[in-house]
Order: structure tokens, then C-alpha cells, then sequence
């Protein structure tokens, strides 16, 4: 790859967030509309690094994007060129393919590679950028998870979504009289049942970073039951675990770096709250919804912001980079410090201090 840049390529990777294509038109916009460079776009995140398959992106394929959910790549939160499954049965095994995907990238006259994902597609990012290959990083997730960015885009859309769920959740819930629970996503990282309970006004948040006991989870809601608060509203983050537990995986899907899926915790504690409190229970997951449709303002804004300035750090010569969002400016830090690490809710976050003071259990 040479030091003046004519040629990008770009892809996404790992699950779908809300201004992916917001993203994807910023790079293009910059890189093409702007330098003048080509831009060539990898199908399915780095499979079509592997496989071979990319298109050349033009300003007319990228006109209409800021407003469409999910990605016109396509992506893969299983796809890994350093350990890709080759074989079947007994003989499947894992094959390092990433020395062919170089040479494919080589093969197209890139000189850099624009990577739009999470921790997954960050960390292989950085193993390319150990290859050689001029790597940029722009961080992408609703999980909200990465380090070194204030905030990954996707998640204020994630939140707003899961919030107006919480909403509508709680009109129902009063006129029942019931118990009802809301299971968002977040595997490891609570932040965004952490904002949306707060947002939606959730009586109970339950989170993976600290593990619930369900008798303080049922004392919250026979205490507002006898205070003539005759609903709860639980949201619940698909990683939550009781004390001493684990979370409920819902599958395993093999070949994925990180292969366990989670889902239905809140199934579990619904059922334990109808044995315990005389109380109808309800639980409505989430799911993928939050990851689906139009960004919020915020992350078409962030979205384009990060977008344009990865290409604008190719363009002074600097690589092996995430950009990132810090006190409201966009700056950049090593794709290592990112790479192979997950930001949890912090146990003494002012988040956490400040739902406690206003009345929100967290089971504990
Ligand atoms: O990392 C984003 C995320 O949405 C997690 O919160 C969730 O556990 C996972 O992806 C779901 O992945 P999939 O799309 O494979 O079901």
C-alpha cells in the first residue's frame, strides 16, 4: 500500500446499528467527493474480504443513505479471516485466511481500509493493521460498549426506540395492574437498559453488572403496590444474572468469535415474580427492534462526523486509528487500545448513584 492515497475500501461488520449507511455515505462523500479517491465497498462485513465479493462505490450509490437503516454492504458478526471454518463435520477446522484477504485488498489497488463495527471488527481490524495494511476504525455499536469513545453511534437510536417501548409499555401496565417487564439487549454492557429505564421510567432495572436477588426485586414491587403504585415496570438487559447465576443463553451460534446469544432472562424472573407477589406479569423482549430503522438525529450527525473524519486521517497519513467522540469533539485513539475490550457500566457510574437516589431498584 502506498503512502499517497488513491483507492479506499470500506466495510461493516458485526450486528447492524442504526447510521451504518450514514457512515458508509460520509466515507464516500469524503473520500470520493472530496480527495477525489475510489472507494471500493466489501460485501457482509470481512467475509467479502475473504470471499472476494466488493463493489465500486460511486456519490450516486450513496444518495438517500443517511436516512436508511441498517447497511448496503450487509454485514457479519460471524465472519473472521483469522479464524475462518473450513471443512465439515470431524474435519471442520479453523484456517487463518487473513494473508489472502491482504492480497485480495492488494489486488484492487487499495491503499487503506475503512472498518465500521464493534469491539469484534475493531479487534480484527487491529490483527490487519499487524499485517500491514493501513487500517482506519469507526466505532459502531448499540451495546455502547467500546472504550475510548464517549458514545459508539447506534445507541442513541437504540435508546430512543427502547424508551418509546417502555412508554407504551407503561399505559398498559397502569390500567392492568400489572407487572410488566421490557428485555433489551446488552450482552455483557448494561448502558442501554442503564438510559432507557431511566428514560422510560422503570421502577426496576436489572443489568448484567450487578447480579439481582429476586426477593429485592419483588420487596420493590409489593412496596409500591402498598403505596397505591399498582404497576411495576421492570426493563431488563438480556444479560442480567441473579446472584451467584448466569445468564440465559438462547443459542449458540457456532463459527461466531463470540458465539453465545442471550435471551429470555426476563421469562425467568417473570415467572419467579408470579410465584412470589399475587400479581399478573407480563414481559415484552425487545429484541432486534432497537436495532432496526431510521437513526435518530444524534447518530446521523455522530454517524457522518466519524464517517468524514477517517477519511480525513488516511488523508494526513494516519492509520491504525479509531475515530472516536470525546467532550463533544472528534478526535482518534490506536485501534489497539480498543481492540479485545468491552466498557461495562462502571458500579459506582453517577448513572447508577443518581437512579438509586431517585427510587429505582436494581434488584440488589
Ligand atoms: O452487539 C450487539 C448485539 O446487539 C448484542 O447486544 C446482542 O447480544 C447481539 O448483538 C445479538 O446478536 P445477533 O444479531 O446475532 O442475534
Amino acid at each position: 500500500m502506498s503512502d499517497k492515497i488513491r483507492a479506499i475500501g470500506v466495510l461493516t461488520g458485526g450486528g447492524d446499528a442504526p447510521g451504518l449507511n450514514a457512515v458508509i455515505r460520509a466515507v464516500v462523500r469524503t473520500a470520493a467527493g472530496h480527495y477525489g479517491w475510489d472507494v471500493i465497498g466489501f460485501r457482509d462485513g470481512y467475509e467479502g474480504l475473504v470471499e472476494k465479493h466488493s463493489i465500486n462505490l460511486e456519490m450516486d450509490d450513496v444518495s438517500g443513505l443517511l436516512t436508511r437503516g441498517g447497511t448496503i454492504l450487509g454485514t457479519s458478526n460471524t465472519a473472521n479471516p483469522f479464524a475462518w471454518p473450513m471443512g465439515e463435520g470431524d474435519k471442520k477446522q479453523m484456517v487463518d485466511r487473513s494473508g489472502e484477504a491482504v492480497e485480495y485488498a492488494r489486488s484492487l489497488g487499495l491503499d487503506a481500509l475503512a472498518c465500521i463495527g464493534g469491539d469484534g471488527t475493531l479487534s480484527i481490524a487491529d490483527g490487519f493493521r499487524e499485517r500491514g495494511l493501513k487500517i482506519v476504525g469507526i466505532p459502531k455499536t448499540i451495546d455502547n460498549d467500546l472504550y475510548e469513545t464517549d458514545q459508539t453511534f447506534g445507541f442513541d437510536t437504540a435508546v430512543s426506540v427502547a424508551t418509546e417501548a417502555i412508554d407504551r409499555i407503561h399505559s398498559t401496565a397502569e390500567s392492568h395492574h400489572r407487572v410488566m417487564l421490557v428485555e433489551v439487549m446488552g450482552r455483557n454492557a448494561g448502558w442501554l437498559a442503564l438510559h432507557s429505564g431511566i428514560a422510560g421510567g422503570g421502577d426496576i432495572i436489572l443489568l448484567p453488572e450487578i447480579p439481582y436477588d429476586i426477593d429485592k426485586i419483588c420487596e420493590k414491587i409489593l412496596w409500591r403496590n402498598r403505596n397505591n403504585r399498582r404497576f411495576s415496570i421492570v426493563v431488563v438487559s438480556e444479560g442480567a444474572k441473579p446472584v451467584g447465576g448466569e445468564a440465559v443463553v438462547a443459542r449458540i451460534v457456532e463459527d461466531s468469535p463470540d458465539p453465545i446469544r442471550l435471551g429470555g432472562v426476563s421469562n425467568v424472573v417473570a415467572a419467579q415474580i408470579e410465584e412470589r407477589v399475587d400479581l399478573e406479569t407480563r414481559v415484552t423482549v425487545l429484541g432486534h427492534l432497537v436495532r432496526g430503522g431510521t437513526p435518530t438525529a444524534f447518530d446521523r450527525v455522530l454517524a457522518t462526523r466519524l464517517g468524514s473524519e477517517a477519511v480525513h486521517l488516511l488523508a494526513r497519513g494516519e492509520s491504525g486509528r479509531m475515530v472516536s467522540l470525546k467532550g463533544g469533539e472528534i478526535s482518534s485513539v490506536e485501534i489497539s487500545k480498543v481492540a479485545n475490550r468491552q466498557r461495562l457500566v462502571p458500579l459506582d457510574h453517577s448513572l447508577i448513584r443518581m437512579a438509586r437516589e431517585t427510587g429505582i431498584s436494581f434488584g440488589d
